[in-house]
């Protein structure tokens, strides 16, 4: 005989729930996985490429474009989320007082040059897994709206959706780098190297950050029966049964790697090898010493292990550390021009867009991208010529005071 519960109306308390799963999942009544949204919309429709102001403007258009599993996969972090939310609040905690000479916006160059590529904004674009999720442009949309956007470089994943032969030859001009995971059989590591340098990958990045990391909440935080999303990272599309110290989300996978797995990657990368994942200025000198033309600091956008300090408090003691020597990234919480502009101001050379940039492409396809890079450059220039920064050389610490604790 069946089950006489199953004929049974639902519960109040499943009603309200699936009530405010809907409400929650209605893009402009979406509370957003960080602070910062823009509260003053005059209406309740998805405004057009046109009408975006901030990069927190797409990404209301990109949530309402994507499946829920979609949008988690970008919007989230580790754990509790603090990491992830501490990335934004310390660019809270540091102020831009007014110069006392603002210059005009024409007269602000910020052109630099990075590792032999002439850039005119300080900004690339981050490594970041499986793109046509987002939208059907994909990596290699993103990669034509970079170089459209003022030649911007961007770095791709190795957890790219669309092989790097087909994206290298996508923007003619453009600057394409590669991230790589470390990879413990060393014929295999030789093989990727092997792929991006013959598809004309010029800065190899190895990402060195997620050593013992069970990241993605999104990933794992579903309830799928004891599976966990695995495949096609981002489409949500397969689940596997989780085992050993995995069901605990014990992460084992990569704590095989020292400092000579990056001496065997020197090696084997002919250009620029950038280390991505840096969080302390000890690191960053053995960075260094062990072939590293740049790195990045970065804790992965609060993927990659909760409580640690965000990247912009640590960002001056790194760069203290590296003294000059080579190039510091930064990334992780940049949003908006000033963002960068602090940044810049505490030792930073350059920036990655990581999630900002998916927000782009997702809500507007190659278009959106290259939108939200302008958006961002001129955001900089802006706050710039208020500072009264006419160079990159004038953005330095006397620009900004931080509030750290
Ligand atoms: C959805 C997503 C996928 C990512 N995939 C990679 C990756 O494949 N390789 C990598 O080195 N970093 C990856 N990252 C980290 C980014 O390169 C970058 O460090 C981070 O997004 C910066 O933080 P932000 O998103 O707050 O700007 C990923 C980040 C996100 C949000």
């Amino acid at each position: 005989m069946a089950d006489i519960k199953q004929f049974e109306l639902p519960s109040r308390r499943h009603a309200l729930a699936r009530v405010a799963g809907l409400v929650a999942g209605a893009p402009v009544t979406a509370a957003m996985a960080q602070i910062d949204p823009r509260p003053f919309s005059e209406h309740y429709r998805a405004k057009g490429l046109a009408e975006m102001q901030t990069s927190y403007d797409f990404e209301l258009v990109f949530r309402g474009n994507v499946s829920q599993p979609v949008y988690d996969y970008t919007a989230h972090g580790d754990g509790s989320e603090f990491n992830l939310q501490r990335n934004r609040h310390a660019f809270d905690w540091v102020d831009i007082p007014a110069a006392r000479t603002p210059i005009a916006a024409s007269q602000v160059d910020l052109s630099s040059e990075l590792l032999g590529v002439k850039m005119k904004f300080p900004i690339l674009i981050a490594p970041t897994a499986a793109m046509v999720p987002l939208h059907p442009d994909g990596e290699i949309g993103m990669f034509k709206a970079a170089t459209a956007a003022s030649g911007t470089p961007m770095i791709l994943s190795t957890n790219t959706s669309t092989p790097v032969a087909q994206v290298a030859p996508a923007a003619p001009g453009g600057t394409l780098w590669a991230q790589f995971y470390p990879q413990q059989n060393i014929a295999v590591t030789q093989q990727w190297m092997d792929t991006y340098q013959n598809a004309g990958c010029k800065g190899i990045t190895v990402t060195v950050d997620q050593q013992a990391a069970h990241y993605e909440r999104s990933l794992m935080d579903r309830n799928l029966g004891g599976r966990v999303r695995t495949a096609g990272v981002g489409t949500g599309s397969s689940t596997a049964v989780l085992t050993g110290a995995a069901r605990y989300r014990v992460n084992t996978a990569r704590l095989w790697y020292t400092w000579d797995y990056i001496d065997t990657c020197r090696k084997m990368i002919k250009g620029p090898m950038l280390i991505k994942g840096i969080q302390d200025g000890e690191d960053a000198k053995l960075a260094i010493a062990h072939g590293a033309d740049a790195i990045i600091i970065s804790n992965h956008g609060g993927r990659s292990m909760d409580y640690g300090p965000s990247t912009l408090e640590i960002l001056p003691e790194i760069a203290a550390a590296v003294n000059g020597r080579i190039p510091v990234l930064f990334d992780s919480g940049i949003r908006r021009g000033a963002d960068i502009f602090k940044a810049l101001a505490l030792g930073a050379d350059g920036v990655c867009l990581g999630r900002a940039a998916r927000w782009g492409l997702g809500a507007f396809g190659t278009a959106g991208a290259q939108r939200l890079i302008e958006i961002l450059q001129q955001e900089l220039v802006q706050v710039a010529a208020a500072a009264g920064c006419a160079r990159l050389s004038d953005i330095d610490k006397s620009t900004v005071k931080t509030n750290f604790v």
